[in-house]
């Protein structure tokens, strides 16, 4: 259900489902973004894990956030999700351009790569999937043909999402960045 596509309204509204705004991320919520990153499975790549000297630190990410926000872009990128009854932010979903999936995991069918994740909290809820349907909505009204996602083999609920909004599995890969098989899905819209 979304009520608003494309374009960025007065409040920086993006889409809308019935539970969530997504949104531009705000510079005052870095430590919610850093908060996912404590949170993220030790089997996550240590590039995407808090290092040992505790970066990226919330000033980091203050200034990443600052950074997107100046980037603008006609891409979707990856909003911030903010609860509309609690009005408070429990993750993200969203889509990478140009990322791995636009065309290294299928150069004949270039597209962008879905993401999200949530706080530890707020999972099993349906956010994630109410959330990503949007977005899948969204790439389609915007004329996106293909839409892929990466997704470790050990990553029961993440596979679920991606499974629920009709992803397929078109092949596995292993790599140095962590152990167990890379799932690499896409979507045809
Ligand atoms: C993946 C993630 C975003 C899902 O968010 P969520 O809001 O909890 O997802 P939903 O509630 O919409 O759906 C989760 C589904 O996984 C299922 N699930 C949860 N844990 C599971 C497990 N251990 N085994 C199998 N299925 C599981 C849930 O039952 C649900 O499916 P169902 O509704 O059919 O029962 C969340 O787990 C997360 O942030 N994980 C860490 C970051 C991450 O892995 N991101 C994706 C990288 S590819």
């Amino acid at each position: 259900m979304i009520s608003r596509q494309g374009t960025t309204d007065d409040d920086g509204t993006l889409l809308e489902t019935v539970r969530l705004l997504l949104r531009p991320w705000r510079v005052e919520e870095a430590a919610i973004h850093r908060e996912l990153w404590t949170e993220r499975d030790p089997r996550v790549p240590a590039h995407r894990r808090i290092d040992a000297d505790g970066r990226p630190s919330v000033a980091d990410l203050e200034d990443r956030i600052r950074r997107t926000a100046h980037a603008g872009g006609p891409g979707l990128g990856l909003p911030a999700l903010e609860r509309r009854a609690e009005r408070d932010v429990i993750g993200y979903c969203g889509l990478i351009e140009g990322g791995p999936g636009a065309h290294a995991l299928d150069p004949e069918h270039p597209g962008p790569e879905i993401a999200f994740e949530l706080l530890r909290r707020t999972q099993g809820q349906g956010y994630a999937t109410e959330a990503a349907r949007a977005v899948v909505q969204w790439a389609q009204e915007a004329g996106v043909e293909q839409l892929h996602a990466t997704v470790w083999a050990w990553n029961a609920p993440s596979r679920r999402v991606l499974e629920r909004l009709g992803f397929v599995t078109m092949r596995t890969q292993t790599t140095e960045n962590g152990p167990g098989e890379l799932l690499v899905a896409s979507k045809i819209l």
